[in-house]
């Protein structure tokens, strides 16, 4: 098995975009982004369109599907018109994140025990499309058992709690193994993301159940000092050297 196989690398572009949108230009273009991450060996490209527009665009969507051949994993939240875009635009995976205008990036998973049949009325439409649905919730049983209860084929454990809170890290960390060892046995994929770096991504690319890692903003952000490519190709390094491939 290639080490591609064994865990991808999801490279999420959201921040050429902001960078972009700063001088309400073209350039950076998170499409050439895109292309450039693909090129560097990403596994699959990560876009979050949020309901502000502050980053990602309608437009850029349509223009990263057609763009590339990896894999597109079109993040958004459970609403009404994000369903519309996404059966519109049919990328590989729909990932359902929790979106609160006033915050700053996605803080916390999505909660989905007890809202199971609220969230079902958007989830539905995603899956009978045959679009692969995947939930970004906190590695927790409830909610792991929640995201099984509505049909999920994916979780995308939230790991930025293990990343910024250094004191606390050994047990959260703890908390992320026994929940992608549930995912699996519950038959769904286990993903992470959320505030990985250089020095946290060792410890969750380890993990034997992980099948892919979204990283954007480290890696949006070494991108400036050395390249896109170089900073894609390090992480790869990385994550097989944890994995011992
Ligand atoms: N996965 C999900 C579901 C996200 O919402 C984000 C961005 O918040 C990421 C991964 C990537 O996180 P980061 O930009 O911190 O690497």
């Amino acid at each position: 098995m290639s080490v591609s196989d064994g865990l991808r690398l999801g490279v999420n572009i959201d921040h050429v975009a902001t960078v972009r949108n700063a001088r309400g230009g073209a350039h950076p273009d998170p499409v050439r982004a895109a292309i450039m991450a693909e090129a560097a060996g990403a596994d699959g490209i990560t876009a979050h369109l949020r309901e502000d527009r502050r980053h990602i665009r309608d437009a850029d969507i349509a223009d990263i599907r057609a763009a590339i051949i990896i894999p597109l994993n079109f993040e958004m939240a459970a609403t009404e018109e994000m369903v519309k875009i996404a059966l519109g635009t049919r990328p590989h995976a729909v990932c359902i994140v929790p979106e609160r205008r006033e915050e700053v990036t996605t803080e916390g998973g999505l909660a989905v025990a007890g809202r199971e049949n609220e969230l079902l009325s958007y989830l539905e439409a995603i899956k009978e499309a045959g679009i692969r649905l995947s939930l970004f919730i906190e590695p927790s049983p409830e909610e792991i058992h929640a995201a099984a209860a509505v049909g999920a084929d994916i979780v995308e454990l939230h790991v930025g709690r293990y990343c910024d809170d250094v004191v606390g890290r050994g047990d959260e960390l703890l908390r992320i193994q026994q929940a992608a060892a549930l995912i699996e046995s519950l038959g769904m994929e286990c993903h992470a993301g959320h505030g990985l770096d250089y020095d946290t991504v060792a410890d969750i690319a380890v993990i034997p159940q992980m099948r892919e890692l979204n990283i954007g903003h480290f890696l949006m952000g070494e991108s400036l000092f050395v390249g896109m490519p170089a900073a894609i190709m390090e992480m790869r390094r990385l994550m097989d050297e944890a994995r011992g491939e």
